[in-house]
């Protein structure tokens, strides 16, 4: 059903995005993928074939979205996984910057609302948009607060775009711990303490979390709706 669709990846040059872009291609789509590093953009579409395009975009810039989307092919779905980690947005309390706080919202929140201001126009009537959650939305780890908002807000987002974009679908895909190189640089006991009492006792790999995405794509009935892949850790 995804053959011959053509799929825009928004942080599909790597982890859970470039799992995705993977997992389509395999089921016969075109992926163009977009993210910062134009040179990330060129390495992931090498490794992905002749099935995928791409260019750089930076989401934290409006005039970077809309040149993005000038020069992209009509589509059919659009997924946004794009992130950074470098924010300090975790810090609530006597530390707490707001510009810092607010600038950590601009990828992962507001450069949604960009993505479909610019991308609309050429994404297919009865297409799709899935976006990218985080099970902090759910459970708050300590410190955790400034993320919890954000990845809550990104659901609940989710669910009024899906009533405001009809008969476009908008759902959300809210992954666990997934071992992608963001995880990598962290020790092996700060891992094995998130997964402790998971009853799936182990991070999940990129192409776990993918499947979400690519049933969302396909699932013509299915709209504001969340998939926790999370190896059941919100039951720890
Ligand atoms: N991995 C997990 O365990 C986990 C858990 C819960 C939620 N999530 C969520 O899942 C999403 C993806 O996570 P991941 O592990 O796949 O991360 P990742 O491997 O770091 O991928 C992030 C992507 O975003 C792109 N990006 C970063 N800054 C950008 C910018 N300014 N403009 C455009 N693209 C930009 C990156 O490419 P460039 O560097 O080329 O820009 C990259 O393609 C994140 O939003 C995260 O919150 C992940």
């Amino acid at each position: 059903m995804l053959a011959d669709q053509t799929i825009v990846l928004l942080g599909g040059s790597s982890g859970i995005g470039l799992a995705v872009a993977r997992a389509a291609v395999a089921a016969g789509a075109k992926v163009h993928i977009g993210s910062s590093n134009a040179d990330r953009v060129a390495a992931a579409c090498e490794t992905l074939g002749a099935q995928a395009s791409g260019a750089a975009i930076d989401l934290t810039e409006e005039a970077s979205i809309a040149e993005f989307f000038a020069a992209a092919p009509t589509f059919d779905h659009l997924v946004h996984s794009a992130g950074e980690w470098k924010r300090r947005r975790n810090i609530a309390g006597a530390d707490f910057d707001l510009a810092d706080a607010q600038a950590a919202y601009q990828i992962r929140f507001w450069s949604i609302l960009l993505a479909v201001k610019h991308g609309l126009p050429k994404l297919a009537p009865g297409g799709s948009i899935t976006l990218t959650s985080g099970t902090l939305a759910h459970r708050p780890s300590k410190g955790s607060a400034m993320s919890t908002a954000m990845m809550g807000g990104v659901e609940h987002l989710a669910r009024g775009l899906a009533v405001d974009l009809a008969p476009i679908r908008v759902n959300v895909v809210t992954p666990g711990l997934i071992a992608t190189d963001a995880w990598a640089k962290l020790p092996a006991e700060a891992i094995d303490a998130m997964i402790a009492g998971q009853p799936l006792p182990r991070p999940g790999v990129p192409a776990e979390v993918a499947e979400a995405y690519l049933y969302f794509m396909r699932a013509g009935y299915t709209t504001g709706q969340v998939s926790i892949v999370d190896g059941g850790g919100l039951y720890r």
